[in-house]
């Protein structure tokens, strides 16, 4: 019997992979760095199903050299490395590990405000240097969070997890999205709608959770760092590509605004070098989603997708929507 070829371009943390094995030939990419468009598609051209991280470009050319691929699992909620609509039109499914990651990343969302806001890392880089010598009036002066206003710009699941954490430090709430949320649930919040001005002009912590689309890619530029509060912080745990880097560079050396703390990156793994010269950045290796526990759900999510799929069901977690004449015209192409 056929036993189905599955690709996954890294080994994922758990036993999720496990599982796969019992029913299909599974082969792992060495660990290390993402995998190039060439060697992707020398791993997968032959493979039923394809596990990828969220560093795996995964194009509408990459999907036309895998005739037998029938699943593509994003190991990740962000599907921007996905050419989904491509996927839809040659009967492909792709699938995505969303609500699993929410409050773990809105975690990390307020680890990096707390530790922007009150110098965490300076003062971690100042014991280790030797430099501490007794308590001072004046020594890392930061910012309270306590009462100030938090400002959620995209107001999915992760925006509300954080806006949620706000109400425990007493904070006021504003968000802006493409659709004001229901009423119960803004009130269930205690979030308050208001333009994208308003949004850059009265928080006090500005946290990004918008999806990194053709939309949203260089939205923050110098003029809107311009025209945020100087004693701003600014978190971004949603893709790198909202800010312009080198913009962000100029804002934080200027004064534009107080601080950052970024767990992405415009151009990752590359981080622009003006921002490893900043004090004034809290930066993680993309890291929202990375708890043992959370990373182990997301494994076994990928995994129930591409066995469903192998069995001819739909995914659970799909990211787009094939057709039933798309699916159907892919089942002829193989079995012709
Ligand atoms: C995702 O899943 O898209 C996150 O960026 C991972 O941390």
């Amino acid at each position: 019997m056929h036993r189905p070829l599955v690709f996954a371009s890294s080994d994922l943390p758990g036993t999720a992979l496990n599982r796969l094995s019992d029913v299909a030939e599974l082969r792992v990419a060495p660990g290390g760095s993402p995998l190039a468009a060439d060697a992707l598609i020398e791993a997968s051209h032959d493979a039923d199903g394809l596990i990828c991280l969220l560093s795996t470009a995964v194009t509408e050319e990459m999907l036309s050299a895998c005739p037998r691929l029938r699943i593509v699992a994003n190991y990740a909620v962000g599907v921007d490395n996905l050419a989904l609509e491509a996927a839809a039109r040659q009967g492909i499914w792709m699938t995505h590990t969303p609500g699993v990651l929410t409050e773990t990343t809105a975690d990390l969302a307020w680890a990096l405000l707390m530790a922007a806001a009150r110098r965490i890392v300076e003062g971690d880089a100042l014991l280790r240097r030797g430099a501490f010598h007794g308590w001072l009036p004046d020594l890392l002066l930061g910012v309270d969070v306590w009462g100030k206003t938090l400002g959620i710009l995209g107001m999915g699941r992760i925006g509300q997890a954080v806006a949620r954490r706000g109400r425990g430090f007493a904070m006021a709430v504003i968000y802006h999205n493409r659709q004001p949320l229901p009423a119960e649930l803004e009130e269930e919040l205690g979030a308050r709608f208001v333009s994208m001005d308003e949004l850059l002009a009265e928080s006090d912590f500005l946290s990004l959770h918008c999806p990194g689309t053709a939309e949203t890619r260089g939205l923050f530029q110098a003029e809107t760092f311009r025209k945020m509060k100087r004693t701003a912080v600014l978190i971004n745990t949603a893709r790198g590509t909202v800010l312009n880097e080198s913009a962000l560079v100029d804002a934080l050396s200027a004064g534009d605004i107080r601080a950052a703390g970024l767990d992405v990156f415009e151009r990752e793994p590359r981080v622009e070098e003006g921002l490893l010269r900043l004090t004034n950045v809290v930066m993680a290796p993309h890291v929202g989603s990375a708890s043992e526990a959370t990373r182990a759900r997301m494994a076994d999510m990928v995994v129930d997708d591409v066995l469903a799929v192998l069995k001819g069901s739909p995914p659970k977690h799909p990211a787009n929507r094939p057709s039933p004449k798309a699916l159907l015209r892919w089942k002829e192409s193989v079995l012709s």
